[in-house]
């Protein structure tokens, strides 16, 4: 059967400023913590780095006419912090400069202009006094959004002001799989706590600046399903990832509180840090963190099937982390008793289930508790996957038969569809990734883009899955 899209359904692809940029050096930019976290050993795949990355920041003319070839409506892309405002400090009108010329291309292009301001590159500077865990980042984070807007404001509509604060408090400050790399339960509490001020924050002055900006954020979600629904140990394995992944964060941005229940299982593992994260909350916070929002973006990779007890055969809810050697532990403060459970699903090249079901599960769910009654409009700001493409030279043309992830894509566009038919306000889809690019811990190593980059020549080529992505925005239907 086929299945056309609503007529006001936006179709995009999302990139992030230091997976595609690279020019880490240029004109004015300075470290940010993945620059600095890239070069300590072990922490980063084959010691890759964004130094050079897609070399988006010279290329990005011939970009922007590769997105108006495939068709997008809208794009999404971050503004890096160190090249706006290096160290955290003075603006740096290059830097600035450059964004500018990235939106008006954009614009010549017709397409929308989908900006993001921090997608995990905090400036080194910043970071060096305590980064997200220190309450001044805030203001900071003020000044470089003001930045930015004061530039761009005038052209871009669409203003999200976080990328998946869950990897950059938790994954980053107390799992140590993303930078800094710390491993502190604390430290992760406090930086979820800061970063969703900096988001409150950030709200308010855009609103008051101009009240017909679009505003939002976009959160990571899991769809957490106990092994066994009769099992009470399975379903509180569920609730509690549910609580630290999903809840820690809708809940204090769509009702202004965290979820008691997830601060007393962290309480009972680390009663210090929860003392250090209750004073860092203050009067007044939460209702600058609620500020009401327009658009939440949804990111959604896979679900989590899980167990409270340790089955021989699996592992934790972490397997499939990148073979680094750094330390790490659980993002998950309060992890014992939550193990990933096996269920047979196809795996990307890294492991995640192919689960489009779960798409859908989720879109009602964040729709119907959350967004809903908030008036806020959904979009899926990322879905994507990585696979081991393998290049053919046809007829002088690189190609990709990536098979694989052209299915990935069409079953989650599917999946999209059920929602939307079932009633759920959701108006875009962007694939995650428009380019291969530096994908954090795992660098280059694991590929999402369904453009191929070559990373000695720097020649992009469409994959099987960008010429279907295009067919599809171009009829604006799911053919069979
Ligand atoms: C989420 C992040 O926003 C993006 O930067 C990352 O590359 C993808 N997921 C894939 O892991």
């Amino acid at each position: 059967m086929t299945r056309a899209f609503p007529s006001d359904f936006l179709f995009g692809a999302a990139t992030a400023a230091y997976q595609i940029e690279g020019a880490a050096f240029e004109d004015g930019r300075t470290a940010s913590i993945w620059d600095a976290f890239a070069r300590e050993p072990g922490a980063v795949v084959g010691g890759d780095n964004g130094d050079v990355a897609c070399d988006h920041y010279h290329r990005y003319p011939q970009d922007v006419a590769l997105m108006k070839d495939l068709g997008l409506q809208t794009y999404r892309f971050s503004t890096s912090w160190s090249r706006v405002r290096p160290d955290g400090g003075a603006v740096n009108r290059a830097g600035v400069d450059f964004y500018s010329r990235l939106v008006d291309e954009l614009l010549e292009a017709d397409i929308l202009p989908w900006l993001t301001l921090y997608h995990w590159d905090l400036p080194q500077a910043l970071q060096e006094s305590g980064g997200w865990t220190n309450r001044d980042v805030v203001d900071r984070f003020l000044d470089y959004a003001g930045t930015v807007h004061d530039a761009l404001g005038d052209r871009v509509n669409v203003w999200t002001t976080l990328n998946e604060p869950w990897c950059s408090s938790f994954l980053s400050y107390t799992g140590g799989e993303h930078a800094p790399g710390h491993t502190s339960i604390a430290e992760g509490l406090l930086a979820s706590h800061h970063l969703l001020l900096a988001h409150g924050a950030t709200v308010k002055e855009l609103r008051g600046r101009d009240s017909s900006l679009n505003l939002g954020i976009t959160l990571n979600h899991t769809v957490a399903d106990p092994a066994d629904p009769q099992n009470p140990a399975d379903v509180d394995a569920a609730r509690r990832l549910d609580g630290q992944f999903n809840r820690w964060f809708l809940d204090p941005i769509y009702r202004g509180s965290y979820p008691a229940d997830v601060v007393e299982d962290i309480r009972a593992v680390d009663p210090e840090a929860v003392a250090r994260f209750e004073a860092a909350v203050h009067d007044g916070d939460l209702e600058t963190i609620a500020q009401p929002i327009d658009t939440q973006g949804v990111n959604y990779y896979h679900g989590d099937l899980v167990s409270g007890t340790a089955p021989a055969t699996t592992a934790t809810a972490e397997e499939g982390g990148p073979a680094t050697s750094r330390p790490t532990r659980s993002p998950y403060p309060s992890s014992d008793g939550i193990h990933a459970v096996e269920r047979g699903l196809p795996r990307t090249a890294q492991h995640w289930e192919v689960q489009p079901e779960g798409l859908t599960r989720l879109l009602q769910r964040v729709w119907a508790e959350y967004a809903e009654p908030a008036g806020v409009v959904l979009y899926v700001t990322e879905n994507g996957a990585a696979y081991d493409d393998e290049p053919v030279v046809e007829d002088g043309e690189t190609r990709v038969h990536d098979a694989d992830r052209t299915e990935f894509l069409r079953l989650h566009l599917d999946a999209v569809l059920d929602a939307v038919e079932g009633g759920v306000d959701v108006r875009g889809y962007f694939y995650w990734s428009l380019f291969d690019n530096f994908e954090w811990a795992w660098g280059y190593d694991k590929r999402f883009g369904i453009v191929r980059v070559d990373y000695d020549t720097q020649e992009r080529a469409l994959k099987d899955s960008a010429h279907e992505y295009r067919r599809i925005i171009a009829a604006r239907e799911l053919a069979p």
